[in-house]
């Protein structure tokens, strides 16, 4: 297949691009701005053709474009706090952003896969969400990835684009920005810096290993229905301050560490997905939790080359308005 892959220079993105090269030898386009998430560096040694633009550039979408048999939107702005922070290049990214790919897929009739999230259902207590659970978003975040899927739905409904959502859980593993939760306490924890805990501590994720989602998303594009939605959930689920704990023991660093601070606004307490829908076709997590953690962990203390350059760079300037306070 020639894949045209929007952000794949990002965390998922780039992971999903390495397995559809090992796996699928696809032909493969990426269309991304890189933003500060963005690093052309997590496409090195890939053998991809990268153009550097926006989704809402109609022009660099049209260059992109021509050719693909499908297109995998994962261009986002993807972190709840900087939602909370500054809006407005969610609003854009996400609403204009996606309605210029679509409108572009829809004149060359190119099969179209949206890459969302479990957050535009918003919190459960218990049980999992399903496919057909309500729409209920929480942050300009996950109001703005579900505003996106509701247009990418209307494109099927109205015009017969075949479109496909992918609505994936909390990811980690190599390449992940360090302003997410697991990189974020991996790095701080090996330089011995504060571990900022949200609250109590006790919110819930559904961790899912990033291959796990690229397999998920690859599957979904060459087997799911035109129209539907597919949750893709990991395996297991943990509260964040077991996260920490484990992420101290694994760094060897001590629980002296933990600082409980003020909590995110709108804080979801937790996440679940009921992937039954996507099992049906055939996809299965394969890393536990355990297992994915560690593998983490270790990529982050043998890959210094990788997160050096941004832990020097305009994250410190992030990490204080965030946090205020400044990294060691
Ligand atoms: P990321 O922040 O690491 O990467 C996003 C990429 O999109 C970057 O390369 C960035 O440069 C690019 N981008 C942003 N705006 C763009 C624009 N306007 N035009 C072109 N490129 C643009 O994000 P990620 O964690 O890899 O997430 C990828 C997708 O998966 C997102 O759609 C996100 O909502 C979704 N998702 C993420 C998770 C998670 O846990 N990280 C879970 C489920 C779904
Ligand atoms: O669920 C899927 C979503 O997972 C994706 O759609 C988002 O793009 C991705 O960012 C992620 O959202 P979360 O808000 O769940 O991830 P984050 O890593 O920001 O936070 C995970 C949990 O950890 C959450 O409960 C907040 C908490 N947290 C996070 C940070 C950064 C802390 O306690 N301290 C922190 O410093």
């Amino acid at each position: 297949m020639r894949l045209l892959v929007c952000g794949g220079a990002g965390f998922i993105g780039s992971n999903f691009v390495r397995v559809r090269l090992r796996d699928h030898g696809d032909d493969v386009v990426v269309l991304d701005k890189l933003t500060y998430a963005g690093r052309r560096e997590n496409l090195d040694g890939l053998d991809v053709e990268f153009i550097h633009g926006a989704i809402e550039d109609p022009g660099a979408v049209a260059t992109a474009m021509d050719g693909a048999d499908a297109v995998v939107n994962f261009a986002a702005e993807t972190h709840v706090d900087r939602s909370i922070a500054e809006p407005d290049a969610f609003v854009r990214t996400h609403a204009l952003g996606t309605y210029t790919l679509l409108e572009a897929a829809r004149e060359r009739a190119v099969r179209y896969l949206q890459v969302s999230t479990d957050e535009v259902y918003g919190s459960i207590d218990e049980g999992s969400f399903t496919e057909s659970s309500p729409l209920a978003p929480s942050s300009p975040y996950s109001a703005t990835k579900a505003g996106a899927d509701l247009v990418v739905s209307s494109y099927f409904h109205t015009f017969g684009l075949e479109t496909v959502i992918c609505r994936g859980s909390n990811n980690y593993g190599p390449y992940q920005y360090p302003e997410k939760l697991i990189p974020l306490m991996v790095l701080n924890a090996l330089h011995g810096d504060p571990l900022p805990v949200y609250g109590d501590g006790m919110q819930v994720r559904n961790w899912l290993f990033v291959e796990d989602f690229a397999r998920g998303i690859g599957h979904v594009l060459e087997h799911g229905t035109p129209g539907e939605a597919y949750n893709v959930g990991g395996p297991d689920e943990c509260p964040n301050i077991d996260v920490v704990r484990r992420i101290l023991a694994l760094t060897g660093a001590g629980e002296d560490l933990i600082e409980y601070v003020t909590d995110r606004p709108g804080h979801d307490r937790r996440y679940s997905l009921g992937s039954e829908k996507v099992r049906a076709l055939g996809w299965e997590a394969r890393v536990r939790f355990e297992e994915g953690l560690e593998r983490t962990v270790v990529w982050y203390r043998d890959n210094p080359a990788w997160w050096e350059p941004i832990r020097s760079g305009d994250y410190r300037a992030y990490y204080e308005r965030q946090y205020g306070r400044s990294l060691g």
